[in-house]
């Protein structure tokens, strides 16, 4: 009798427990916590115009704000090659036409013509129209790889985690836990996939209304400024690079990225990426045959695989 009775009590804090430690031993590209972490004043620098920058009292919450003088940005301290690479983002609400916020990661703080860059850019719109977001993939200084989707909730309402999956096999941007686009690279040296030089990441706000709404026929509203982004909860799980040694030498037994199970998506991620395909894509590079008349090489490689 006693023992059943306790077997009771426990069995609940047990299952309790489980459910915990499977949470815990989720893969990263969940929100499950990332490895390291640390405050945005250890990771990151502010780049340009610090007075339109605020932090909430606890420096945990950074604000970007663009009026009519000027948008802001910061950028890590580090940069890194390979990993896994989040933040959470709460964007520009109301009427936000031709106000951008990006989020990417670079390989020089500038735009150099010869610049490796991964990015997650979020379009504004006119009030009550939906955001889209444009991920795009540069490599040596070219991009023109751009993708566009609308998302499966209002991006100004609450914060959704942004992450980028980089590792010599494939990249992958993530909304959420769901895998919104894959970029997948072939094994040899090639002119599409960059995977040689170390990136910061950033994260910027600032005035595109010459093309981001509607090829630029949308004008930025200044009386409804300051434009307002909001950012937390910034972690990643990659490879800092330390000059001059060759650092973030990929290899299969030491990181998580690396590793086989990350050059795939899983089965539940699959499922995934294929309902955004069906739903949510608006624009692909590798469908525009009026632009490419002979589509990039990238675009034969299948996500799938
Ligand atoms: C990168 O681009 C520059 C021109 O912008 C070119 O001179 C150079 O050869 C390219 N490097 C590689 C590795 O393709
Ligand atoms: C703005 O919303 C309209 C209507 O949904 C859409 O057609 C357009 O592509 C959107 N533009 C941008 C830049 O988000």
């Amino acid at each position: 009798m006693q023992d059943s009775r306790m077997e009771k009590m426990v069995s609940p804090l047990s299952i309790l427990l489980c459910i915990s430690l499977v949470l815990l031993a989720e893969p990263r590209s969940s929100d499950a916590a990332p490895q390291s972490k640390g405050s945005f004043v250890d990771n990151f620098d502010i780049m340009w115009s610090e007075e339109h920058f605020k932090t909430s009292a606890d420096g945990q919450i950074w604000y970007l704000s663009l009026d009519k003088e000027t948008g802001c940005g910061f950028q890590t301290k580090q940069r890194y090659r390979f990993g896994w690479f989040s933040m959470k983002l709460k964007l520009v609400g109301g009427d936000s036409a031709g106000v951008v916020t990006a989020y990417y990661m670079c390989s020089e703080n500038g735009a150099g013509p010869e610049r490796d860059e991964l990015d997650f850019e979020f379009l504004g719109n006119r009030s009550g129209q939906p955001y889209l977001i444009q991920t795009n993939v540069y490599k040596n200084g070219t991009g023109s790889r751009e993708m566009r989707h609308m998302l499966w909730f209002d991006p100004t309402e609450d914060f959704h985690s942004y992450s980028i999956l980089w590792n010599s096999h494939q990249i992958v941007f993530f909304v959420d836990q769901v895998p919104v686009r894959v970029f997948k690279n072939n094994g040899e040296a090639n002119n599409f996939f960059p995977n040689e030089k170390p990136m910061y990441l950033f994260s910027s706000i600032w005035n595109a209304d010459d093309w981001a709404t509607r090829g630029g026929l949308e004008k930025t509203d200044w009386t409804k400024a300051p434009f307002v982004s909001t950012y937390k909860d910034f972690s990643f799980d990659g490879c800092q690079w330390e000059d001059p040694f060759p650092a973030c030498v990929s290899t299969t037994t030491k990181n998580w990225w690396d590793q086989y199970s990350a050059w795939h998506l899983s089965e539940d991620q699959k499922k995934d990426y294929a309902w955004v395909q069906r739903n949510l894509v608006i624009y692909d590079y590798c469908k525009d045959t009026q632009r490419f008349p002979t589509l990039p090489w990238e675009c034969s490689l299948s996500p799938w695989d």
